[in-house]
């Protein structure tokens, strides 16, 4: 395969996926390269860019397809609904616990979990996934027998996550942990023309559903939907589409058929409800420069992508530590002696010719 064919494959859209947009295309060349490793991706943006889209995408291009794809919604349950939805229990655990329960981390083994809503876990929990993150075990509740599984992780957030590890709601080192390959969903209202592909997709799903045949769009109708800032993405979108095709009396979407806010409003303020903060477009933009090398020589994906992240990670947490390594360890949830040894792979462990672990404890 040359480097022309690899490109074009690897930015084309992905099945299920509509738009073209150059910020999509990122998108595309980004999931298909994570795809290959099984290092945990997190997936971030406003809500109804596509997460769950490209979580499922990430799944089913990887070579764990055949395997189990589960999707937790983090923010649905309590904490001890979480608990033993993620890790199962024992019989007796708990009052309601009247048999053992599998939990979902099991049910993932040899396939993907998908943790939606992760901002929502409470500390406890965190600590629990950040362990199973590092080791890949963890006991039922209830339980001492540890369980080891064989699961990719792929965890997503509408809010500002690495904000919500500054306000302390996070903890710093699963975060880290998590944050190995991110993927930003850009807003739709930076996705250009993607706008109107996605009205004429959405018009034809519904209107088949619909058994209706509306597939003109009046220019004003366009203009408006083009200029709209749309905050609940594409989500919203769709929801208005359906809506119009109900509505519609002829074969023509024309402005009345949609809501004032997107007539009316459509030059409003684009707002950003959520940005990335410069720290995740800098790891962002760090990872796609990785992945166009990684390109060329499509080999040893973890090598190219997965350390390079995790060596430019250990140093940022390093100097926030002055290069205590101890402090660092305890940052980053592992201990010492394997923080010493990623260290050493990296060629982080000597500083002018002495080793940073007898200058530093
Ligand atoms: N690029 C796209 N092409 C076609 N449909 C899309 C695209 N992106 C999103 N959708 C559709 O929009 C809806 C919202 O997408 P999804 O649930 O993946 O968003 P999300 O980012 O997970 O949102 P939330 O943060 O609210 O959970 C879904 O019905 C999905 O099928
Ligand atoms: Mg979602």
């Amino acid at each position: 395969m040359n480097a022309t064919t690899m490109h074009t494959d690897t930015r084309g859209p992905i099945e299920g996926l509509i738009g073209v947009s150059d910020v999509m295309q990122d998108v595309y060349e980004l999931t298909r390269l994570a795809a290959r490793s099984s290092a945990s991706v997190l997936l971030l943006g406003e809500t109804g860019t596509g997460k769950e889209l490209i979580a499922s995408a990430l799944h089913q291009l990887s070579d764990r397809a055949s395997g189990p794809f589960v999707r937790v919604n983090c923010g649905a349950l309590t904490e001890s609904l979480l608990d033993s939805e993620l890790f199962g229990h024992v019989k007796g655990s708990f009052t309601d616990a009247i048999r053992d329960r599998t939990g979902r981390f099991e049910a993932a083994h040899g396939g993907t979990i998908f943790l939606d809503e992760i901002n929502s876990t409470s500390s406890t929990l965190q600590v629990k996934l950040l362990r199973v993150l590092q080791e890949r075990e963890f006991e039922r509740v209830g339980d001492t027998r540890t369980i080891q599984v064989d699961v990719r992780v792929v965890a997503a957030s509408n809010c500002d996550l690495s904000k919500e590890v500054t306000e302390g709601n996070f903890r710093e080192d699963l975060f880290w942990r998590l944050n190995v390959l991110p993927v930003y969903l850009p807003p739709l209202r930076r996705r250009g023309r993607d706008i109107e592909l996605l009205v004429r997709h959405f018009l034809r799903v519904y209107s088949l559903a619909n058994d209706r045949q509306i597939d003109v769009i009046h220019p004003d109708a366009l203009s408006a939907l083009l200029a709209y800032s749309w905050p609940g993405n594409v989500r919203e979108l769709q929801n208005y589409i359906e809506r119009a095709i109900v509505l519609c009396q002829g074969d023509q979407l024309v402005p009345e058929l949609l809501p004032d806010a997107v007539i009316g409003d459509s030059k409003a303020a684009q707002t950003a409800v959520f940005r990335p903060t410069d720290d995740q477009s800098l790891i962002r933009e760090f990872v796609y420069s990785r992945l166009s090398k990684a390109e060329e020589k499509a080999q040893d994906l973890h090598k190219q992508i997965v350390e390079p992240v995790e060596k430019e990670l250990l140093q940022q947490i390093l100097q926030s530590c002055n290069q205590t390594q101890t402090k660092a360890a305890t940052r980053l949830g592992i201990n010492r002696n394997t923080l010493y040894k990623k260290m050493v792979e990296y060629g982080l462990a000597k500083t002018n010719g002495k080793s940073s672990s007898e200058s530093n404890s």
